[in-house]
């Protein structure tokens, strides 16, 4: 047996903000349990729910110099679906009303990767490998090779090259605790950058699908870091997310009125009635109902919509349901467009899980035209619940979602990022929905059966793991 430690800031089902907790809760359980002892470190956050925080059990705790103090380090644990997880603990520095946006965060995390690199006697687990997540966890590939030197395997997964955790290369002795020598993998055009760093000090970077590991090759795409990721190109694959597909499953979702299977879809025409009463819209089961669930920022495709919805929503019967906070100006164009389509639009500016699962499963359409989008889990979610996607060709979405003009298609894509190419994959959507109610019913069901479960990219997890420790 094998010891994987999976670091991250956030995992489901305790915290999340973004798809990166979706898979901390969902691949770890997916991986081969006969070979891997796979356990999952995070902070343990005072916003995690009560409920979920009351559940957590005290594993023991140790005192480690940091900044010149001596500071508590609390270990709290709870199994989930036979994964154990650790939350490490100190108020300082997670007893706060948020997750990110402090002004100390590197500090923050800082303080989290050192006490992961501290805790493994204390918990007496010694990792084979340790797999970290985005950069709040890139100092950890960083601490081994230049002051911790376990004989352990490195992977550091880019979820988002956006945040790249950029600092003051004043700060490397202080904050970050590294010796003058780790600048040389840190410092990228004079500043400390840590994501740099963990794709030159890791064995193996992975991003979350093929198309976006092409794709960070490209300035286009890769934030400032694309010679990095050239450079490191040898070492670099793209596997793709899979999603809990047990939990998301139109047949057992407590969270929506009336299950339906691939087989019988007459659930899903009374989950849109009840959408449409939820959202305000207007009662009608004929008119296709178009769903944005997103956060409202610009790479997700904020500026296509804003241009084109109008138009579509004016000139067609079709309804447009969005779930989503975000950027103040998309929050008040939704608000805006609803109070100008009365009965045809409903702007909820909000995030709700159940509340999400009612739009997926009562919406006929999905619309997801990103500008750039390293995996995307929505597509796949909407298919489960036999709702069309209609996206961009870029990332996973391009990995996951084939145009159907292609034959065997499973939903509506364009390529270039411009409103006019968006509204006609959404056009050519509602065409199929009106003029050929056979083809559409043939799509929805289709799609709700194809496998996006993790089986096929655990196994690519598995074998990278099984490459690394040389079996
Ligand atoms: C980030 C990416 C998203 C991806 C998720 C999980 O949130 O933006 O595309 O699905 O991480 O890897």
């Amino acid at each position: 047996m094998k010891n994987i430690l999976f670091l991250a800031s956030e995992a489901v089902p305790f915290i999340k903000t973004g798809g990166l907790a979706d898979v901390c809760g969902s691949l770890p359980k997916a991986l081969d349990s006969n070979y891997f002892d796979c356990r999952v470190m995070i902070p343990k956050y005072m916003c995690i729910p009560e409920d979920k925080r009351w559940e957590l059990q005290y594993k023991t705790h140790f005192y480690m110099d940091y900044l010149g103090q001596s500071r508590y380090v609390g270990i709290l644990e709870k199994e989930v679906d036979g994964i154990l997880y650790y939350f490490i603990d100190n108020e300082y520095y997670f007893h706060r009303d948020g997750l990110y946006g402090f002004y100390d965060d590197g500090e923050r995390y800082a303080f989290f990767c050192k006490a992961v690199m501290d805790s493994f006697y204390f918990i007496d687990f010694m990792p084979d490998i340790i797999h970290a997540n985005d950069w709040q966890t890139a100092l950890i590939p960083i601490y081994n090779n230049s002051k911790y030197h376990y004989d352990i395997k490195l992977i550091f997964t880019i979820h988002n090259i956006e945040y790249q955790g950029q600092y003051d290369l004043k700060i490397l002795p202080t904050v970050f605790d590294l010796p003058p020598e780790a600048g040389a993998y840190v410092e990228y055009e004079g500043c400390i950058n840590l994501v740099k760093g963990a794709i030159e000090t890791s064995d193996c970077v992975t991003t979350v699908s093929e198309s976006y590991a092409k794709e960070l090759e490209d300035p286009a795409f890769a934030h400032g870091l694309q010679d990095m990721i050239k450079k490191n190109n040898w070492k670099t694959r793209g596997i793709l997310n899979g999603i809990d597909a047990e939990g998301y499953d139109p047949a057992t979702d407590t969270a929506i009125a009336h299950n339906f299977t691939s087989t019988d879809f007459s659930g899903k025409v009374q989950d849109k009635l009840e959408l449409q009463r939820l959202a305000g819209l207007r009662e009608d089961a004929g008119v296709p109902v178009i769903a944005i669930i997103s956060r409202l920022v610009a790479h997700k495709g904020l500026d296509l919509i804003t241009k084109a919805m109008e138009n579509i929503v004016r000139n067609c019967e079709v309804q447009l349901v969005v779930l989503g906070k975000g950027d103040r100006k998309y929050e008040d164009y939704f608000i805006w467009l609803q109070n100008q389509y009365n009965g045809k639009v409903s702007a909820m500016i909000t995030y709700n899980k159940d509340l999400s699962r009612k739009v997926y499963a009562g919406a006929d359409m999905f619309l997801m035209p990103s500008k750039a989008e390293p995996c995307g889990l929505s597509q796949m979610i909407a298919c489960r619940y036999g709702t069309v996607p209609i996206v961009r060709e870029t990332g996973g979405l391009r990995d996951s979602i084939v145009d159907c003009s292609y034959g065997e298609g499973n939903g509506f894509t364009f390529a270039d990022y411009n409103p006019d190419d968006m509204a006609n994959a959404i056009y050519r959507a509602i065409d199929l929905y009106y003029n050929n109610p056979e083809g559409w019913d043939k799509l929805r069901k289709y799609i709700s059966t194809i496998d996006f479960s993790w089986a096929k990219s655990a196994d690519k997890y598995d074998e990278m793991y099984s490459w690394l420790l040389g079996r």
